[in-house]
């Protein structure tokens, strides 16, 4: 099969990786991609969120297969444009995206399926938002109703800064993503992340994993795109992953369906555990970066596989070859990153590191520059490894991160610290 995978971050890379090792794969293209993933497959320039331009290309190259990374071509309709050209891809059409796209639609289908969430209301203009937080009092969570990079969530704990921030979203700080606010209860509990496929019909389960937002260790400072993540996430045990699937979602699965937008891609769950039950934060509409990492270390060459069932509508017979394992990423970030970063330092040191099925570095922003890889990005490099235990893992990829020579980088050093 011919494969273009769309992206350039190390969730990419990461699948990138995994499909490459699947014998089906005869040519691996990805757009536009970045310097790690062009060591294992051709990098194409592309403008991914354009679905005319994705589908021509697709043509060109005779595409089999295109697998959507990042959820703003899945929210701007690109799956549907690659499915209406009868091309075959994994990812949910821009109206089942919503569930990551749009907050209160995401709690509206909370609502008509009975899943267990926050409460909640939805505003348009800040006066009533105002009143409505005085009234609940704080700690309270505002969140901007569309896209916002992972930004668009403040978590008050008091009420002036909720005002705060329904003021400052009304004022257009995050645009359009802004002109509809939904204000939550304030959820107590450990969060964990939950990867489903769903073929429109049916779900399969493909891992857990917890993510680490703050940028410094003890989970101290500013939020992040996420600053490491470990593979199985043990607070979601076997009994409270059923308590999930089907109190939460299935239900939203059949109220996908039912509205005649089926989900068909991977759904991330983002849930809250507090004792003994599961209660759902959000829903995103692709694999997390840099949950992928662990995932796609973990079930490796039968991710292929497994994406195909989902775009094919075959998940009901699909089964995943579970190892006993675990796996745990570390983030390297520029210094400065969540805020203000250099680009273009060196990164020394990768080429002598073990590259096998327990040691991988994924390439999130980095670029070739005089046959050198570079910073890039703010997040930087995936360093990545699996063992039988935890913190086999976990001294694994501390190995790893101990022998890149990139002074211009930082990473957290307590990931997994949950779990361990
Ligand atoms: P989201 O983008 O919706 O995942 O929100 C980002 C982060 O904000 C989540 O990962 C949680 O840590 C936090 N958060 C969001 N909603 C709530 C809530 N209702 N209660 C507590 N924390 C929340
Ligand atoms: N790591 C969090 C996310 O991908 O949304």
């Amino acid at each position: 099969m011919n494969i273009l995978v769309l992206g350039s971050g190390g969730r990419e890379h990461a699948l990138a990786w995994a499909i490459k090792q699947n014998p089906k794969c005869d040519r691996l293209i990805v757009a536009p991609g970045n310097a790690g993933i062009a060591m294992i497959a051709e990098c194409a320039s592309l403008d991914i969120l354009d679905g005319a331009a994705v589908v021509a290309f697709a043509e060109q190259n005779t595409i089999d297969f295109v697998v959507i990374g990042p959820e703003a071509p899945l929210a701007a309709g690109v799956a549907d444009a690659l499915r209406a050209a009868g091309v075959l891809c994994f990812g949910p059409s821009a109206a089942a995206a919503r569930l990551e796209a749009s907050k209160g639609f995401t709690k509206e289908i909370c609502d008509a399926c009975g899943a267990p969430t926050a409460a909640w209301a939805r505003f348009d203009a800040a006066e009533p938002a105002r009143a409505y937080v005085h009234e609940k009092g704080a700690p309270i969570v505002v969140k901007a109703d569309g896209l916002a990079a992972g930004k668009g969530v403040i978590v008050a704990m008091t009420e002036a800064e909720a005002i705060a921030a329904i003021d400052d979203m009304f004022g257009g700080q995050f645009g359009a993503a802004g002109a509809e606010v939904v204000i939550e209860e304030f959820m107590t509990g450990e969060e964990a992340s939950f990867f489903v496929l769903c073929d429109g019909e049916n779900v399969l389960p493909i891992g857990t994993a917890q993510d680490h937002k703050r940028v410094g260790d003890g989970d101290t400072g500013p939020n992040t795109g996420g600053m490491g993540a470990y593979s199985p996430a043990p607070v979601l045990t076997d009994a409270l992953m059923e308590q999930a699937l089907d109190r939460i979602v299935r239900p939203t699965v059949a109220e996908m369906a039912r509205r005649g937008t089926p989900y068909q891609g991977v759904l991330y769950a983002g849930l809250m555990i507090d004792g003994n039950k599961t209660r759902l934060v959000e829903y995103n509409v692709r694999f997390g970066d840099p949950e992928c990492q662990v995932l796609m270390l973990r079930l490796g060459a039968q991710a292929l596989d497994l994406l195909l069932a989902c775009a094919e509508g075959r998940l009901s017979d699909a089964r995943v070859n579970w190892a006993d394992d675990h796996a745990l990423t570390v983030v390297l970030a520029a210094k400065g990153y969540p805020g203000d970063y250099a680009k273009g330092s060196p990164i020394r040191g990768l080429d002598a590191l073990p590259e096998d099925s327990a040691h991988m570095v994924f390439h999130a922003g980095t670029a070739q520059r005089d046959g050198q890889v570079v910073a890039n990005g703010g997040r930087v490099l995936n360093v990545t490894a699996r063992g039988a235990t935890l913190s086999q893992a976990r001294d694994r990829a501390y190995a790893m991160v101990d022998r890149i020579d990139w002074p211009e980088g930082f990473c957290r050093r307590d990931i997994g610290w949950r779990a361990l």
